[in-house]
Protein backbone atom coordinates (compact mmCIF):
# COMPACT_ATOMS: atom_id res chain seq x y z
CA UNK A 1 0.00 0.00 0.00
CA UNK A 2 3.04 1.89 0.99
CA UNK A 3 4.55 1.60 -2.60
CA UNK A 4 1.43 2.78 -4.33
CA UNK A 5 0.92 5.84 -2.45
CA UNK A 6 4.62 6.46 -3.42
CA UNK A 7 3.56 5.64 -7.01
CA UNK A 8 1.18 7.98 -6.48
CA UNK A 9 2.74 11.04 -5.61
CA UNK A 10 5.09 10.69 -7.95
CA UNK A 11 2.83 10.70 -10.65
CA UNK A 12 1.00 13.80 -9.09
CA UNK A 13 4.29 15.57 -8.85
CA UNK A 14 4.74 15.24 -12.60
CA UNK A 15 1.70 16.57 -13.47
CA UNK A 16 2.05 19.41 -11.02
CA UNK A 17 4.66 20.48 -13.10
CA UNK A 18 2.58 20.60 -16.37
CA UNK A 19 -0.35 22.36 -14.65
CA UNK A 20 0.70 26.30 -15.83
CA UNK A 21 -2.27 27.93 -15.87
CA UNK A 22 -4.38 29.07 -12.44
CA UNK A 23 -7.23 27.09 -14.18
CA UNK A 24 -5.15 23.79 -14.63
CA UNK A 25 -4.02 24.39 -10.89
CA UNK A 26 -7.30 24.44 -9.51
CA UNK A 27 -8.03 21.31 -11.31
CA UNK A 28 -5.11 19.68 -10.29
CA UNK A 29 -6.30 20.65 -6.61
CA UNK A 30 -9.66 19.24 -6.79
CA UNK A 31 -8.27 16.21 -8.27
CA UNK A 32 -5.76 15.42 -5.45
CA UNK A 33 -5.99 17.18 -2.61
CA UNK A 34 -9.35 17.75 -3.07
CA UNK A 35 -12.16 16.34 -0.62
CA UNK A 36 -12.78 13.81 -3.27
CA UNK A 37 -9.37 13.86 -4.54
CA UNK A 38 -6.63 10.97 -5.22
CA UNK A 39 -4.66 11.59 -2.13
CA UNK A 40 -7.59 12.23 -0.21
CA UNK A 41 -9.20 8.61 -1.04
CA UNK A 42 -5.94 6.96 -0.05
CA UNK A 43 -6.67 8.38 3.50
CA UNK A 44 -9.74 6.09 3.46
CA UNK A 45 -8.05 3.04 2.42
CA UNK A 46 -6.34 3.18 6.12
CA UNK A 47 -9.34 1.15 7.40
CA UNK A 48 -8.76 -1.78 5.31
CA UNK A 49 -4.70 -2.43 6.21
CA UNK A 50 -4.22 -5.08 9.17
CA UNK A 51 -4.43 -2.58 12.60
CA UNK A 52 -0.25 -3.12 12.83
CA UNK A 53 0.54 -1.27 9.41
CA UNK A 54 -1.75 1.13 10.01
CA UNK A 55 0.43 3.81 11.79
CA UNK A 56 2.91 4.09 9.87
CA UNK A 57 0.39 4.12 6.54
CA UNK A 58 -1.15 7.26 8.26
CA UNK A 59 2.15 8.75 8.79
CA UNK A 60 3.34 8.61 5.31
CA UNK A 61 0.03 9.66 3.80
CA UNK A 62 0.33 13.09 5.91
CA UNK A 63 3.85 13.13 4.75
CA UNK A 64 2.71 12.99 1.16
CA UNK A 65 0.09 15.45 1.67
CA UNK A 66 2.29 18.20 3.54
CA UNK A 67 4.56 17.75 0.48
CA UNK A 68 2.07 18.07 -2.44
CA UNK A 69 0.61 21.20 -0.11
CA UNK A 70 4.02 22.91 -0.59
CA UNK A 71 4.89 21.70 -4.44
CA UNK A 72 1.24 23.19 -4.34
CA UNK A 73 1.88 26.60 -2.97
CA UNK A 74 5.40 27.20 -4.98
CA UNK A 75 4.07 26.28 -7.94
CA UNK A 76 0.71 28.76 -7.83
CA UNK A 77 2.71 31.65 -6.83
CA UNK A 78 5.16 30.86 -9.91
CA UNK A 79 2.20 30.52 -12.05
CA UNK A 80 0.28 33.95 -10.65
CA UNK A 81 3.93 35.82 -11.06
CA UNK A 82 4.16 34.67 -14.63
CA UNK A 83 0.40 35.39 -15.51
CA UNK A 84 0.90 38.78 -14.35
CA UNK A 85 4.12 39.32 -16.52
CA UNK A 86 1.97 38.19 -19.68
CA UNK A 87 -0.74 40.29 -18.62
CA UNK A 88 1.03 43.85 -17.79
CA UNK A 89 3.47 42.60 -21.30
CA UNK A 90 0.21 42.45 -23.48
CA UNK A 91 -1.36 45.75 -21.88
CA UNK A 92 -4.03 43.66 -20.42
CA UNK A 93 -3.65 46.15 -17.46
CA UNK A 94 -3.76 49.80 -18.07
CA UNK A 95 -1.33 50.68 -15.29
CA UNK A 96 -2.49 54.55 -16.19
CA UNK A 97 -6.10 53.87 -14.66
CA UNK A 98 -6.38 56.20 -11.32
CA UNK A 99 -6.75 53.69 -8.27
CA UNK A 100 -9.90 52.85 -6.08
CA UNK A 101 -10.45 55.73 -3.42
CA UNK A 102 -10.55 53.57 -0.11
CA UNK A 103 -12.85 55.75 2.16
CA UNK A 104 -11.17 55.76 5.24
CA UNK A 105 -13.77 55.57 8.55
CA UNK A 106 -14.11 58.58 10.69
CA UNK A 107 -15.28 59.22 14.40
CA UNK A 108 -18.49 58.82 15.48
CA UNK A 109 -19.96 62.59 16.37
CA UNK A 110 -20.62 61.47 20.31
CA UNK A 111 -16.80 60.72 20.07
CA UNK A 112 -15.58 63.90 19.05
CA UNK A 113 -17.76 65.90 20.74
CA UNK A 114 -16.61 63.76 24.17
CA UNK A 115 -13.05 64.16 23.04
CA UNK A 116 -13.21 68.22 22.77
CA UNK A 117 -15.13 67.55 26.50
CA UNK A 118 -11.52 66.01 27.84
CA UNK A 119 -9.52 68.46 25.97
CA UNK A 120 -11.34 71.63 27.63
CA UNK A 121 -11.40 69.62 31.55
CA UNK A 122 -7.90 68.45 30.75
CA UNK A 123 -6.60 72.10 30.25
CA UNK A 124 -7.95 72.79 33.36
CA UNK A 125 -6.13 70.26 35.42
CA UNK A 126 -9.42 67.24 35.24
CA UNK A 127 -8.20 63.51 34.27
CA UNK A 128 -10.59 61.34 32.82
CA UNK A 129 -11.85 58.65 35.70
CA UNK A 130 -13.62 55.50 34.33
CA UNK A 131 -15.84 53.28 35.77
CA UNK A 132 -18.64 50.96 35.73
CA UNK A 133 -21.88 50.36 33.24
CA UNK A 134 -23.10 48.08 35.17
CA UNK A 135 -23.55 48.95 38.65
CA UNK A 136 -25.31 48.32 41.85
CA UNK A 137 -28.43 49.96 43.65
CA UNK A 138 -25.85 50.80 46.29
CA UNK A 139 -23.65 53.29 44.34
CA UNK A 140 -25.93 54.67 41.85
CA UNK A 141 -28.55 55.31 44.51
CA UNK A 142 -27.93 54.94 47.75
CA UNK A 143 -24.64 56.39 48.13
CA UNK A 144 -25.73 59.30 46.50
CA UNK A 145 -28.35 59.99 49.50
CA UNK A 146 -30.88 58.02 47.11
CA UNK A 147 -31.93 55.91 49.66
CA UNK A 148 -34.60 53.15 48.81
CA UNK A 149 -38.67 54.69 47.74
CA UNK A 150 -36.87 58.25 48.38
CA UNK A 151 -38.91 60.34 45.27
CA UNK A 152 -36.01 61.53 43.85
CA UNK A 153 -35.81 57.72 42.18
CA UNK A 154 -38.49 58.60 40.00
CA UNK A 155 -36.20 61.34 37.84
CA UNK A 156 -34.05 58.28 36.83
CA UNK A 157 -36.13 55.09 34.84
CA UNK A 158 -34.12 52.17 35.25
CA UNK A 159 -33.02 49.09 33.86
CA UNK A 160 -32.73 46.37 36.40
CA UNK A 161 -30.70 42.91 35.69
CA UNK A 162 -31.92 39.62 36.71
CA UNK A 163 -29.64 40.09 39.88
CA UNK A 164 -31.04 41.52 42.39
CA UNK A 165 -29.87 44.87 43.07
CA UNK A 166 -27.50 45.09 40.02
CA UNK A 167 -28.77 47.53 37.34
CA UNK A 168 -27.22 49.62 34.42
CA UNK A 169 -25.69 53.07 35.21
CA UNK A 170 -28.66 55.59 34.98
CA UNK A 171 -26.14 57.81 35.29
CA UNK A 172 -22.07 58.72 35.74
CA UNK A 173 -22.54 59.83 39.31
CA UNK A 174 -21.74 56.61 40.71
CA UNK A 175 -18.44 57.16 39.64
CA UNK A 176 -18.14 59.65 41.84
CA UNK A 177 -18.02 57.61 45.01
CA UNK A 178 -15.36 55.15 43.13
CA UNK A 179 -13.15 57.93 42.55
CA UNK A 180 -12.97 59.23 46.32
CA UNK A 181 -12.66 55.50 47.46
CA UNK A 182 -9.84 55.66 45.26
CA UNK A 183 -8.68 58.78 45.86
CA UNK A 184 -8.75 59.43 49.60
CA UNK A 185 -7.52 61.61 50.93
CA UNK A 186 -5.80 63.83 48.22
CA UNK A 187 -7.72 66.38 46.52
CA UNK A 188 -9.66 65.33 43.37
CA UNK A 189 -10.13 66.93 39.85
CA UNK A 190 -12.00 64.28 37.54
CA UNK A 191 -14.28 63.96 35.08
CA UNK A 192 -16.33 60.84 34.31
CA UNK A 193 -17.44 59.91 30.77
CA UNK A 194 -19.40 56.92 29.63
CA UNK A 195 -22.86 55.54 28.32
CA UNK A 196 -26.01 55.85 30.69
CA UNK A 197 -29.19 53.84 30.37
CA UNK A 198 -32.99 54.79 31.32
CA UNK A 199 -35.64 52.65 30.63
CA UNK A 200 -37.38 55.47 28.65
CA UNK A 201 -39.60 55.78 25.52
CA UNK A 202 -37.61 56.65 22.67
CA UNK A 203 -38.16 60.02 21.10
CA UNK A 204 -37.20 62.56 19.52
CA UNK A 205 -35.90 63.70 22.75
CA UNK A 206 -35.01 61.42 25.07
CA UNK A 207 -32.66 57.49 23.73
CA UNK A 208 -32.76 55.09 26.12
CA UNK A 209 -29.08 55.34 25.98
CA UNK A 210 -26.66 58.15 25.39
CA UNK A 211 -23.30 59.30 26.79
CA UNK A 212 -22.74 61.65 30.16
CA UNK A 213 -19.45 63.21 31.19
CA UNK A 214 -19.56 63.41 35.25
CA UNK A 215 -17.11 65.90 36.99
CA UNK A 216 -15.98 65.98 40.20
CA UNK A 217 -13.71 68.40 42.39
CA UNK A 218 -12.93 67.61 46.25
CA UNK A 219 -10.63 69.19 48.22
CA UNK A 220 -10.18 72.13 51.02
CA UNK A 221 -12.15 75.23 50.85
CA UNK A 222 -13.75 74.77 47.53
CA UNK A 223 -16.54 76.98 47.33
CA UNK A 224 -19.51 77.73 45.05
CA UNK A 225 -17.66 80.63 43.12
CA UNK A 226 -15.15 78.01 42.41
CA UNK A 227 -17.79 76.07 40.97
CA UNK A 228 -19.65 79.11 39.08
CA UNK A 229 -16.28 79.87 37.55
CA UNK A 230 -14.73 76.64 36.14
CA UNK A 231 -18.10 75.86 34.76
CA UNK A 232 -18.27 78.99 33.41
CA UNK A 233 -15.00 78.65 31.54
CA UNK A 234 -16.00 75.27 30.38
CA UNK A 235 -19.37 76.80 28.51
CA UNK A 236 -17.01 79.57 27.32
CA UNK A 237 -14.88 77.15 25.40
CA UNK A 238 -17.45 74.92 24.58
CA UNK A 239 -20.21 77.20 23.12
CA UNK A 240 -18.09 80.57 22.66
CA UNK A 241 -18.36 84.12 24.97
CA UNK A 242 -21.92 83.65 24.89
CA UNK A 243 -23.47 84.78 29.08
CA UNK A 244 -24.49 81.58 31.38
CA UNK A 245 -26.57 81.61 34.45
CA UNK A 246 -26.99 79.79 37.01
CA UNK A 247 -30.56 78.48 38.15
CA UNK A 248 -31.30 77.01 41.61
CA UNK A 249 -32.77 73.03 41.14
CA UNK A 250 -32.51 69.85 43.18
CA UNK A 251 -30.33 66.62 43.08
CA UNK A 252 -30.03 64.56 45.83
CA UNK A 253 -26.25 64.24 45.83
CA UNK A 254 -25.47 67.77 45.69
CA UNK A 255 -26.62 70.87 48.38
CA UNK A 256 -26.98 73.05 46.99
CA UNK A 257 -27.72 72.26 43.27
CA UNK A 258 -27.50 74.51 40.25
CA UNK A 259 -28.16 73.91 36.79
CA UNK A 260 -26.32 76.15 33.99
CA UNK A 261 -28.36 77.80 31.26
CA UNK A 262 -26.02 79.20 27.84
CA UNK A 263 -27.76 82.13 26.38
CA UNK A 264 -28.92 81.21 22.57
CA UNK A 265 -30.16 84.08 21.68
CA UNK A 266 -33.45 84.62 19.85
CA UNK A 267 -32.65 85.30 16.44
CA UNK A 268 -34.29 82.36 14.56
CA UNK A 269 -37.37 80.69 14.33
CA UNK A 270 -35.18 77.31 16.09
CA UNK A 271 -33.97 79.32 18.63
CA UNK A 272 -37.58 80.43 19.80
CA UNK A 273 -37.95 76.37 19.55
CA UNK A 274 -35.54 75.40 21.40
CA UNK A 275 -35.17 77.73 24.43
CA UNK A 276 -38.92 78.02 24.60
CA UNK A 277 -39.09 81.42 23.88
CA UNK A 278 -36.54 82.31 26.39
CA UNK A 279 -33.39 82.27 24.72
CA UNK A 280 -31.57 80.12 27.58
CA UNK A 281 -30.64 76.90 27.11
CA UNK A 282 -29.96 74.49 29.67
CA UNK A 283 -26.60 72.52 29.60
CA UNK A 284 -25.74 70.95 32.51
CA UNK A 285 -26.83 70.00 36.26
CA UNK A 286 -24.33 70.58 39.14
CA UNK A 287 -23.83 71.65 42.61
CA UNK A 288 -21.94 71.61 45.72
CA UNK A 289 -21.21 67.56 47.03
CA UNK A 290 -23.88 66.88 49.41
CA UNK A 291 -22.23 65.69 52.64
CA UNK A 292 -23.57 62.50 52.87
CA UNK A 293 -22.21 61.74 49.63
CA UNK A 294 -18.90 62.83 51.03
CA UNK A 295 -19.31 60.90 54.08
CA UNK A 296 -19.49 57.84 51.51
CA UNK A 297 -16.82 58.54 49.58
CA UNK A 298 -14.42 58.70 52.75
CA UNK A 299 -13.92 62.40 53.10
CA UNK A 300 -14.68 64.18 56.45
CA UNK A 301 -17.45 66.91 55.18
CA UNK A 302 -15.97 69.08 58.02
CA UNK A 303 -12.53 69.11 56.19
CA UNK A 304 -13.63 68.98 53.01
CA UNK A 305 -15.61 70.03 50.52
CA UNK A 306 -16.11 69.88 46.70
CA UNK A 307 -18.28 70.46 43.47
CA UNK A 308 -19.97 68.05 41.06
CA UNK A 309 -21.73 68.21 37.65
CA UNK A 310 -23.04 66.34 35.05
CA UNK A 311 -23.59 66.84 31.29
CA UNK A 312 -25.39 65.10 28.42
CA UNK A 313 -22.98 64.37 25.40
CA UNK A 314 -25.27 64.31 22.65
CA UNK A 315 -27.96 67.14 23.76
CA UNK A 316 -24.24 68.74 23.65
CA UNK A 317 -24.07 68.03 20.11
CA UNK A 318 -27.60 68.66 19.30
CA UNK A 319 -26.96 72.18 20.52
CA UNK A 320 -24.08 72.69 18.63
CA UNK A 321 -24.78 71.03 15.02
CA UNK A 322 -28.04 71.99 15.68
CA UNK A 323 -29.38 68.21 15.42
CA UNK A 324 -33.16 68.24 15.96
CA UNK A 325 -33.29 64.26 16.78
CA UNK A 326 -31.25 62.39 19.09
CA UNK A 327 -32.11 59.31 17.72
CA UNK A 328 -30.10 60.08 14.49
CA UNK A 329 -26.87 59.14 17.50
CA UNK A 330 -26.94 55.45 17.21
CA UNK A 331 -29.27 54.56 14.18
CA UNK A 332 -26.15 54.19 12.44
CA UNK A 333 -26.96 56.03 9.29
CA UNK A 334 -24.12 56.91 7.60
CA UNK A 335 -26.19 60.11 5.43
CA UNK A 336 -26.15 61.26 9.24
CA UNK A 337 -22.86 60.35 10.77
CA UNK A 338 -20.79 61.49 7.38
CA UNK A 339 -21.55 64.93 7.90
CA UNK A 340 -19.63 65.54 10.89
N1 LIG B 1 -26.70 62.68 37.66
C1 LIG B 1 -27.56 63.73 37.16
C2 LIG B 1 -28.47 63.14 36.10
O1 LIG B 1 -28.18 62.14 35.54
C3 LIG B 1 -26.74 64.83 36.58
C4 LIG B 1 -26.00 65.58 37.64
C5 LIG B 1 -26.54 66.68 38.24
C6 LIG B 1 -24.74 65.17 38.04
C7 LIG B 1 -25.89 67.38 39.22
C8 LIG B 1 -24.06 65.86 39.03
C9 LIG B 1 -24.65 66.98 39.61
O2 LIG B 1 -22.86 65.50 39.45
O3 LIG B 1 -23.97 67.65 40.57
O4 LIG B 1 -29.49 63.73 35.84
Amino acid sequence: MIEELDQLQTEVLASLETADTSDALTAWYRETLGGKGSVQLMTRKIGSLPVEERPAFGKRVNEVKEALQSAFDVRQSAVKRSEMDADIADGGIDVTLPGRKIRPGGLHIATETLREIYKIWGDMGFHVFRSRDVETDHYNFELLNIPQHHPARDMWDTFHTTTPGVLLRTHTSPGQIHAMHQHYPNPIRVILPGMVYRYEQVTARSEFQFHQVEGLAVGKNITFADLKGTLTGFAHRMFGERPVRFRANYFPFTEPSAEMDVYWGLESETDYRITKGTGWLEVLGSGMVHPTVLKNGGYDPNEYSGFAFGMGVERMAMLRYNINDIRYFWGNDLRFLEQF
